[in-house]
């Protein structure tokens, strides 16, 4: 081929190949510009952190509505209302379960080897039952207060000392899911109340944040406290008890709470229970409610129920990612 040739050929080449190269452009523009259109998420399309695999939701358009509502109301009108255990405690690390506050209990070494494996013979009956998709809550109801009692029953027993908690939480596995430091720290900053309820164990739950330093004034945390006697030791449980599936009435047994905070009438609401979603049931004034589940076991089973329930289900997500997005956009 002469030179005129070759150079012929190179150009309508490079052309053919600036055609392809401009003509891909081209689609992925009126894609994107499509897609764009089409979708009224546009917020939520803004946090990266919504794309994770780990992040169900049934209805995106409601949940961008809802985070309207939030942003709106920015930092006076906000609280929060979350359970503790397996929602801001860690489910697995390294493949490996972490404690609730009672197992943090159940495997010290303040408890007799006996009564550890009575323990965690109820935790094997009464945890299957628990998180069951096949039962109401209703039938669970009756089989959580029977495992409470017998699981407190058997910690009484064990005269538990109270200035031994520090030492037996800072033994423990306990971790708080990642991002902890900036989810509270950013709620204290913008002083944001904070509602704990947990059906854990108060005073190790108290515990844990302290030495996470994260145990800030705007929180306020509605548990199962112990009563220890004169000498320190564990000798009862103070008030009604909480168990996994009667947090329905937990505003009413904190009305002067809510009531100091009816002008707060957006709400964040974080669980990994069904028995959970009932937390904020009771509250006064709700104008925004944003439900956010974290899915942790038999994933399966539970999803569909839980994005019925749940606005943001976050499945085997081991961090506060998203919530702390939101906040982020929202503070
Ligand atoms: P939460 O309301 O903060 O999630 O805490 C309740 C969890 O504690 C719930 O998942 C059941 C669990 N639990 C134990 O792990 N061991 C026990 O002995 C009892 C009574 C409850
Ligand atoms: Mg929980």
């Amino acid at each position: 081929m002469d030179r005129a040739a070759v150079v012929k050929v190179g150009a309508a080449a490079s052309a053919s190949v600036c055609a392809v190269v401009g003509g891909v452009a081209l689609a992925q523009y009126i894609v994107a510009k499509k897609k764009r259109a089409g979708k009224k998420t546009r917020i939520i399309e803004m946090m990266p952190q919504f794309e994770k695999p780990t992040v169900h939701m049934r209805n995106p358009e409601r949940v961008e509505q809802i985070i309207c509502g939030l942003i709106k109301g920015g930092a006076s009108k906000l609280q929060i209302i979350t359970d503790f255990d397996m929602t801001l405690s860690k489910f697995l690390v390294n493949g490996k379960r972490c404690p609730t506050c009672h197992n943090i209990i159940d495997n010290c070494k303040l408890v007799t080897e006996e009564c550890r494996q009575k323990l965690l013979q109820l935790r094997n009956k009464y945890y299957p039952i628990e998180i069951d998709p096949q039962l109401t809550m209703e039938e669970k109801y009756p089989f959580m207060v029977e495992w409470y009692f017998k699981s407190h029953t058997l910690l009484v027993e064990q005269r538990l000392e109270k200035d031994k908690l520090p030492e037996v939480v800072r033994e423990s596995d306990v971790a708080l899911r990642e991002g902890f430091e900036q989810f509270f720290d950013r709620l204290h900053q913008h002083n944001v109340p904070v509602f704990i309820f947990s059906a854990g164990l108060g005073d190790v739950l108290e515990e844990i944040l302290l030495q996470a330093r994260v145990y800030h004034p705007n929180i306020k945390v509605v548990s199962n406290f112990m009563d220890f006697d004169e000498n320190g030791v564990l000798r009862g449980f103070k008030g009604e008890l909480i168990h996994v599936y009667n947090k329905h009435d937990g505003a009413l047994r904190n009305t002067e709470y809510f009531k100091q905070l009816k002008e707060n009438s957006n709400i964040i609401l974080l669980g990994d229970s069904m028995g959970d979603l009932s937390m904020a049931d009771g509250v006064p004034n709700v104008e925004n409610i944003l439900k956010i589940g974290f899915l942790n076991d038999k994933v399966e089973e539970r999803l569909d129920k839980y994005l019925d329930s749940y606005d943001i289900v976050l499945v085997k997500d081991e961090t506060l990612e998203v919530p702390n997005a939101i906040l982020q956009k929202v503070l």
